[in-house]
């Protein structure tokens, strides 16, 4: 049986280190991401990639696995797949660099070795492949930009609750996103101490995301409040952001954009000189309304929101460059059979 499994990466707009917080984040699904041809059949995983010359080839139920081969064993473990798959996976998108490669990874594979089931449970699924292949405790926020994209459209994610709401992105405001050529590990990196951080200043002033300020500033550890308190601002910038963007009030949105960077600096203490100094370049050009790291940080990518045309080559900061635009979430093509998400509307 012949399958084409596609998903994209994801850009956050603003919100960060808030989805394992039960925080509020805005990001969208773009038109960069992760294309698998293949056949389902035989008793191995073997896979080819466009980015990495390391081939996959490992016997069904492998736990067991190196490289990029470990994204492919957790997912089909989680999976719990019983016939192998022979194909091939192309990529246009940076590895490690804060657009989600490697949930875009896990979510075409799931699709690819014949995941049925809702978004939700694609994305949860996901995640937990990530947690097995690499050991990172990320939150929800890759997985549901990918499985839950509209084109034209950003979208709202209340994680308290799992809500989301589909916002119009102007056709003629750029996105543009620039490599700061900082690689990023996630599982190096204190992504976990800083989850561990959010989670011990929750048992003290409750959900961060709805926590009163006043208590905040009162946690006796500084760090600790310091996380909180990026949490719970973030939080409250997402909620003007949505609403910025629904006015199609451009010069707020990007203030908000690039308060939610320095707060990743300051606070959370993410960001790296690199990305500090590429978001101050782009803050200089003319049109550009705001710039902040998207992602986890530790390196990787800044996106920035322009009027069309103000960064007409984003390869002009840095080698690596893109002007993005909102996409359809992850679909499945599987010949004969339903395809993914079927009829599902957007
Ligand atoms: C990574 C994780 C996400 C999220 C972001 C930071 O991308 O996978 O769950 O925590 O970092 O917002």
């Amino acid at each position: 049986m012949d399958v084409r499994a596609h998903a994209p990466g994801r850009v956050n707009l603003i919100g960060d280190h808030t989805d394992y917080a039960g925080g509020l984040a805005l990001p969208f699904a773009i038109d960069l991401g992760t294309t698998i041809d293949g056949t389902i059949g035989g008793d191995r995983l073997s896979l080819v990639s466009s980015a990495v010359d390391e081939r996959v080839d490992l016997p069904i139920g492998a736990t067991q696995a190196t490289g990029w081969g470990r994204y492919a064993a957790a997912v089909a473990t989680e999976l719990g797949v019983d016939e192998g798959f022979t194909g091939s996976v192309m990529s246009d998108l940076p590895i490690g660099s804060g657009l989600s490669s490697s949930a875009s990874l896990e979510i075409a594979l799931a699709l690819a070795l014949g995941f049925e089931g809702t978004p939700l449970e694609l994305a949860r699924l996901g995640q937990r492949a990530e947690h097995r292949a690499v050991g990172v405790p990320c939150g929800l926020l890759d997985q549901l930009a990918i499985v839950e994209g509209r084109s034209g459209h950003a979208m709202c994610i209340d994680f308290a609750n799992l809500s989301i709401e589909h916002v119009p992105i102007p056709d003629d405001l750029d996105i543009v996103v620039v490599h700061s050529g900082q690689e990023r590990a996630l599982a190096d990196s204190q992504y976990a101490e800083r989850q561990a951080s959010c989670g011990r200043a929750a048992s003290i002033v409750g959900p961060l995301a709805t926590a009163d300020i006043v208590d905040i500033d009162r946690i006796p550890d500084e760090t600790v409040r310091m996380r909180a308190r990026h949490v719970s601002t973030e939080c409250a910038r997402v909620r003007e952001a949505v609403d910025a963007l629904r006015r199609d009030d451009r010069p707020l949105l990007g203030a908000l954009m690039t308060g939610s960077h320095r707060s990743l600096r300051d606070d959370f203490e993410v960001s790296t000189p690199k990305l500090d100094r590429l978001v101050e370049r782009l803050l200089r050009v003319p049109g550009v309304h705001g710039a902040r790291l998207t992602g986890a940080g530790f390196g990787g990518c800044v996106v920035a929101i322009a009027e069309r045309g103000a960064i007409p080559d984003p390869t002009a900061f840095s080698r690596r460059g893109w002007i993005v635009r909102p996409a359809d979430g992850a679909t499945c093509d599987r010949g004969d059979r339903p395809s993914w998400p079927g009829t599902r509307p957007r």
